[in-house]
């Protein structure tokens, strides 16, 4: 995507391929920084503060800090200690362990000599095939929107949106954001209604900053407000990410998803999941049993960060000091709240998303 006319991915090799630069996603909106990550450490470190995330670029930079570590040492016993550690950075995103367990067998039969080399080269693959992953859920997703904008007339269609599931979320375009991307540069009239998705407000300070860079109309709401909008018609369809799916539909994503979910299905309102295929866990039935979902800091809820007047960053407690918070960073919303999967191959009913990919 482009920002001041130059055009960004959130991840990107060094010529010479010895370390990966990111956009630090910690610093937005109010700081455009870009960091570097020349260590196994630092892309750990970078994927547990979550100076990336949103689950494919969570893969795709665990694919590049396999890469950096086959720089560091390229032996098998490092090989599967940076697996390890990679893996353990975050739980629920299965992106990760997709991206991981991909460069593993990519590089586990080759000479060491091969190893730094090819591993490069996968992580480019796994980010360009992401890059035409999403911008393929956006076509898909950009019928869905066309066809309920010819059903609503002139007016501007109205579309909801949960976390950040744009192209800071991935290498590029995003997935729940690609199709309204592609709507709006079709000239659509379309206004989007941004969760601001407490308690790290990815929708505040992300979802809004890059629709804003691209001059998409949209409105930033309490996450309690949504199903008010609903109620007053003033939402014709929500599309949201996630984190990982199953084979029968079953939705994981950003804390938040199910109550949006439940408030869309009493409204008889449209609701949308964008689905890259490495999001499908094909190994799971039961989504509430068998998915663990990350616990953060209480700190992430007790504290609220922002900018001062003096324009530096800084942390305020809105929590009295004797209490304590839970941070459950993820939810299911089960298939049957579920209107459909917007994949790379398509769309598919929730239970269908087998047949999408039979192969
Ligand atoms: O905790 P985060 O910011 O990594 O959570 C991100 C989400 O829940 C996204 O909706 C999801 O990863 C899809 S990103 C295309």
């Amino acid at each position: 995507m482009k920002i001041n006319g130059v055009e960004y991915r959130t991840i990107w090799p060094d010529a010479r391929c010895r370390y990966v630069e990111i956009i630090d996603q910690t610093r937005l909106p109010h700081f455009f920084e870009v960091q570097r990550l020349d260590s196994l450490d630092a892309v750990v470190h970078a994927i547990k503060t979550m100076q990336v995330r949103g689950a494919p670029l969570i893969g795709a930079t665990a694919a590049y800090g396999m890469a950096i570590a086959m720089l560091e040492d390229d032996s098998d016993g490092y090989l599967d200690q940076a697996a390890e550690a990679l893996i353990a950075s975050r739980p629920t995103a299965v992106n990760l362990r997709w991206a991981v367990e991909r460069m593993v067998s990519r590089l586990a039969t080759l000479p060491h000599t091969r190893r730094n080399f090819e591993a490069w080269a996968e992580a480019a693959a796994i980010c360009e095939e992401d890059v035409r992953i999403n911008r393929a859920i956006g076509q898909h997703g950009f019928e869905i929107i066309q066809h309920l904008a010819r059903q609503k007339g002139p007016e501007t269609l109205n579309i909801l949106t949960h976390c950040n599931a744009g192209w800071l979320a991935t290498v590029d375009w995003g997935t729940a954001l690609s199709p309204i991307y592609m709507a709006f540069n079709e000239g659509l009239s379309v206004h989007v209604w941004v969760d601001e998705t407490r308690p790290r407000n990815q929708g505040a300070s992300l979802t809004a900053w890059e629709l804003g860079r691209h001059g998409v109309p949209h409105t930033v709401i309490t996450d309690n407000a949504g199903g008010h909008y609903m109620q007053h018609g003033q939402v014709d369809m929500v599309i949201v990410g996630a984190d990982r799916v199953t084979k029968t539909g079953d939705v994981c994503n950003k804390i938040g998803t199910y109550l949006k979910a439940l408030a869309a299905f009493d409204n008889k309102i449209p609701f949308y999941v964008a689905v890259p295929s490495p999001t499908i866990d094909w190994a799971i039935t039961d989504a509430l049993r068998e998915i663990e979902i990350e616990e953060r800091g209480q700190e992430e809820v007790a504290c609220l960060q922002g900018r001062l007047a003096n324009g530096e960053i800084a942390q305020v407690r809105v929590l009295p000091e004797t209490s304590s918070a839970a941070n459950p960073a993820f939810d299911v919303t089960p298939a049957r709240l579920v209107t459909g999967i917007i994949t790379e191959r398509g769309i598919c009913r929730p239970g269908e998303i087998a047949d999408l990919f039979e192969d």
